[in-house]
């Protein structure tokens, strides 16, 4: 019996600790965190080729839009921007006038940069969102970097770019390995607001999610335009339970 157990007792030890070592478990706060715009540059933009190019386009926006959205301290940088890696998007360059942009001549890892590090600082921020392009350079870099100063880093996955899906899956396996959270948008947006009552919440969210998300957006659209001016056609009241749900629907504030 003792030579049958020993091989679990070691699993299950081998497990604890491998519990005991996991990130704990923990929720963004839209009062703890920062957010940085990482080389999300024109000359780099080519170089994302693990998503369609509207999309991901679209996702780079959407990722420096959560600081407008949440009034986010933010933090923009730049790799030998006057070369190849050319400026940031005019709409970025727009939504934050006065952040700082740190223009790294040189370093790769954005936290090698002292001026990069000290804006970082200045922000006393404990939970950093970071998307760049690329994934397995200039996220995974930075991302592994601030790890080992202690902050909590949230990858907005959508949002960095590489050259293949192999590279990204990789370069995703490396940072979850060191603790860093892979997220979506919409994990990132919903874990801010926390709930739908919140400020900001439904009023400023929804119109939010119907330009950078609007598979969410549109519903909560779709939904209004029902309640509005919509009338049912033959077929649909058969797809509700009989004698209803019980409450009626009400419209919340911001789908109009
Ligand atoms: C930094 O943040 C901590 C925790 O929120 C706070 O206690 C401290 O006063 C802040 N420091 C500065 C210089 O703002
Ligand atoms: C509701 O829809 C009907 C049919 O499209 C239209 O004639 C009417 O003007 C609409 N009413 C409002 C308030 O939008
Ligand atoms: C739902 O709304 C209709 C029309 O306003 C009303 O007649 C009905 O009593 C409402 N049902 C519930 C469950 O509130």
């Amino acid at each position: 019996m003792k030579n049958i157990l020993a091989p679990l007792l070691a699993f299950s030890s081998s497990l604890s600790l491998c519990i005991a070592d996991a990130v704990p478990w923990e929720r963004l706060n839209k009062n703890d965190a920062l957010l940085l715009i990482l080389d999300l540059q024109d000359g780099l933009y080519g170089l994302a080729r693990d998503f369609d190019p509207t999309v991901y386009h679209n996702a780079m926006i959407a990722h420096a839009a959560l600081g407008k959205l949440f009034d986010l301290p933010v933090v923009l940088t730049t790799s030998a921007q006057t070369g190849p890696n050319g400026p940031l998007p005019k709409a970025i360059l727009e939504m934050y006038p006065d952040a700082p942009l740190i223009e790294r001549p040189g370093e790769v890892d954005a936290w090698d940069n002292p001026q990069f590090q000290a804006a970082v600082r200045a922000a006393n921020r404990s939970q950093i969102i970071v998307a760049g392009i690329v994934t397995d350079v200039c996220t995974t870099f930075l991302a592994l970097s601030l790890r080992a100063e202690g902050y909590s880093v949230w990858a907005n996955v959508e949002a960095s770019g590489t050259t293949t899906p192999f590279i990204r899956d990789t370069a995703n396996s490396r940072m979850q390995a060191a603790g860093v959270q892979l997220v979506s948008l919409f994990s990132i947006v919903c874990d801010l607001m926390r709930d739908w009552r919140d400020t900001p919440g439904s009023s400023a969210v929804l119109p939010w999610l119907a330009q950078y998300y609007p598979v969410y957006g549109i519903l909560a659209q779709a939904h209004a335009g029902a309640i509005l001016n919509g009338s049912e056609i033959p077929g649909e009241a058969e797809l509700v339970p009989v004698g209803g749900f019980g409450n009626n629907d009400t419209i919340v504030e911001g789908s109009g």
